[in-house]
């Protein structure tokens, strides 16, 4: 780790790198001049997302294909390799899979973690990102704040709450250490370049991906779960935020990490604004520049009214702010979906 007049520079391991959040914060991190390793398992995303982050980069960043369960490889890993930091972004993320496959959601989520903050601390690796979720509000998410009691309301969930418990057992074990627990709201857009974005495999589950696949005509109409929910216009609220915030979420979470004393901090990364189904819907329609079908179906099981974020600890913690609107995330999604109708190419 060496000190700059710009802060810190770090070399960061970066698990799940290749994926949604994880490519866009390599990026930012190779810009503010931190060397990057990214661990991949390639379980949800291409291999050829790694060629777009050379192109956007300037640099080939160094690429390990293996699941972190493999408590061999990653001890490997740290062997070879002198890292300064970790980003933990790799993980299983579906909710309703999480349902079916409770098992495959516990295996994989702790045990990546375990193997992870294992190496870690044999190798002397003291500062951890972990990508927390604002899931762990469970039911109570309308201006969330971080000292909430934490709950679930299904197997993924429970990953996210259980993993940080471990993380902040561990960090209570050991003060020396430096946590940040971030909790994301809805993570949506793109890099302004269009060149990475979200690339969900079949049917999308979120709003913003199915939105973006409708204007593409991969999809013929949106499904509004429910409009009878006591929010303004009867749809569900949500606290979206642009991925390039959630990025330098995280830069931000990391530069702080090495100047505090606390073992452990939790940061919501959110907008604090909620912004419901059909002004989401309506906004991207002006992105696209059509009016884009909708059809009102039942409510999703499962769904609340309204979650937003109370960001104020991270904006005086951290001095971030979440600085795009709704019609950013709109525009920089419909340009990442018009110029890539079908995601990554496999190869
Ligand atoms: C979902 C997960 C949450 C996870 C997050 C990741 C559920 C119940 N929750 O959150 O645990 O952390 O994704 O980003 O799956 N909607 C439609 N039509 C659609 C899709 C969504 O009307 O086709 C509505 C939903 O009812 C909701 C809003 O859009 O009101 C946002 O949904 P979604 O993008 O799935 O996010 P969350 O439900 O907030």
């Amino acid at each position: 780790m060496t000190g700059t007049a710009y802060g810190v520079r770090m070399r960061v391991l970066v698990t799940g790198g290749a994926g949604y959040i994880g490519s866009h914060t390599v990026v930012q991190l190779v810009a503010a001049g931190h060397g990057v390793v990214v661990v991949d398992s390639f379980a949800n995303s291409k291999p050829t997302v790694m060629a777009r982050l050379a192109a956007l980069t300037g640099m080939d960043i160094p690429v390990h294909a293996f699941d972190l369960t493999d408590i061999d490889k990653t001890e490997r890993l740290f062997a070879e390799e002198p890292f300064d930091a970790v980003i933990h972004f790799a993980g299983l993320k579906a909710v309703g899979e999480s349902v079916e496959k409770p098992l495959e959601y516990y295996e994989n989520n702790l045990g990546s973690t375990f193997s992870l903050v294992r190496a870690m601390r044999r190798h002397g690796v003291r500062f951890l990102v972990f990508s927390s979720s604002a899931t762990v509000y469970g039911d109570a998410q309308e201006a969330a704040t971080e000292d909430q009691a934490t709950s679930a309301t299904n197997p993924y969930g429970w990953t996210k709450v259980m993993q940080e418990q471990v993380l902040r057992d561990v960090a209570r074990a050991d003060p020396t250490m430096r946590v940040a627990l971030l909790r994301y709201f809805n993570p949506v857009g793109a890099h302004p370049s269009g060149t990475i974005g979200e690339d969900p495999q079949g049917i999308p589950n979120n709003l913003v991906p199915f939105i973006a696949q409708v204007a593409v005509g991969r999809r013929e109409a949106l499904q509004v779960f429910g409009d009878d929910y006591p929010t303004p216009d009867g749809t569900g609220r949500r606290d979206y935020i642009h991925v390039e915030d959630l990025a330098a979420g995280h830069l931000a979470a990391l530069t702080r990490l090495a100047s505090t004393d606390a073992p452990v901090s939790t940061w919501n990364l959110g907008t604090g604004r909620p912004t419901s189904v059909l002004q989401m819907l309506h906004a991207f329609s002006r992105a696209c520049g059509r009016e884009l079908p909708y059809v009102v179906t039942a409510r999703r099981a499962g769904d609340i009214a309204t979650s937003y974020a109370d960001p104020s600890r991270a904006n005086a913690e951290l001095g971030w702010y979440a600085e795009r609107t709704v019609d950013d995330m709109c525009a920089d999604t419909w340009r990442w979906q018009s110029a890539n109708p079908t995601g990554y190419p496999d190869a």
